[in-house]
């Protein structure tokens, strides 16, 4: 049995194919419309999210399969107490794949090794959010047709931003991938990212404080919000809640086939304007995230056994 905890749990060929059965989905959709007949998908959502636990839900109604969870923890048996692992070895017992998203770093890691079923990471505190970038790569795929050779600038809360992380070490597998980290110093990538993920992959990296001076340079622009709910003082979290506001005026020296991602939600950091220039691709990427949710479900089924 396979499980998505991080981002390098899948090999550069199964996340090529993963990407394949997405676009295969994005033609034909009908195709896959009873792939998961009779199989269920638990989402146990033990913190806020809009976009990964409805595209969960959305993927596997749309591969014919059913759903069941919860959004919070309090309206679970957690707010009695019950563990994390206890409270997965039992859904377990009543669905075919788990997707979780909890604020503690790791617990999805632990609770996989009570499950008797998949375990996806839907986020875990400030560490990583895999199906985060398995989103971000189907969409550089579609605006790019490729990963390779591109400068990816990745701007506001570096420290926090689960999404950063996880798509720093997928971007940094492959060839001639350069990053631009825009972040104030208290805000830039955890010091594990530059010694174990960007070091060792040989990727050209540099860390910067103003958006604009690497603005031309750059295929990709990846916003982020500030991460006020991960800040150990409102006082601090104030000091760096208008750091980056992306706006017109800032993309006048960019290139015109820049793509704009955002994770989202989006709090103040891009500027609404923005979002009718044609290369504000953010809500493009929500969409993605479903599609390739269903290519990650079949994938995960396929991998342990319960599909064919
Ligand atoms: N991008 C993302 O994880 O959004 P949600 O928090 O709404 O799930």
């Amino acid at each position: 049995m396979r499980h998505l905890l991080d981002t390098t749990d899948l090999s550069l060929e199964e996340i090529d194919d993963m990407i394949k059965l997405a676009m295969d989905i994005i033609s034909d959709g009908k195709k896959y419309a009873h792939v998961c007949d009779g199989k269920k998908l638990a989402t146990l959502f033990f913190e806020p999210s809009t976009r990964t636990r409805l595209s969960f839900e959305a993927a596997m109604m749309e591969l014919g399969g059913n759903v069941l969870g919860f959004s919070e923890a309090a309206s679970s048996s957690a707010a009695k107490g019950e563990s994390v692992e206890d409270t997965v070895r039992m859904v377990s017992c009543y669905a075919d794949i788990i997707a979780m998203r909890h604020p503690l770093e790791g617990a999805p890691k632990v609770s996989s090794f009570k499950s008797g079923v998949p375990i996806i990471n839907a986020g875990d505190g400030g560490h990583a959010h895999p199906t985060q970038t398995l989103t971000d790569l189907l969409t550089i795929y579609r605006e790019k047709g490729r990963f390779d050779n591109l400068t990816v600038g990745l701007c506001g809360d570096l420290k926090f931003g689960r999404t950063v992380h996880s798509l720093i070490k997928a971007m940094s597998r492959y060839e001639n991938v350069s990053f631009v980290l825009i972040a104030p110093k208290e805000l830039q990538v955890p010091d594990y990212i530059i010694t174990d993920v960007l070091e060792p992959s040989g990727a050209k990296y540099v860390q910067v404080e103003d958006m604009e001076s690497e603005m031309p340079n750059l295929d990709i622009l990846y916003m982020t919000r500030i991460q006020r709910e991960r800040f150990f003082s409102e006082e601090e979290y104030l000091k760096h809640k208008d750091a980056f506001i992306l706006d017109m005026p800032k993309l006048e020296n960019a290139k015109q086939s820049l793509t704009i991602m955002h994770p989202l939600p989006r709090v103040n950091e891009i500027s609404t304007d923005v979002d009718d220039d044609p290369r504000a691709k953010y809500f493009i990427q929500a969409l993605n995230g479903k599609y390739i949710r269903m290519a990650l479900i079949i994938s995960l089924l396929k991998w342990g056994g319960a599909l064919e």
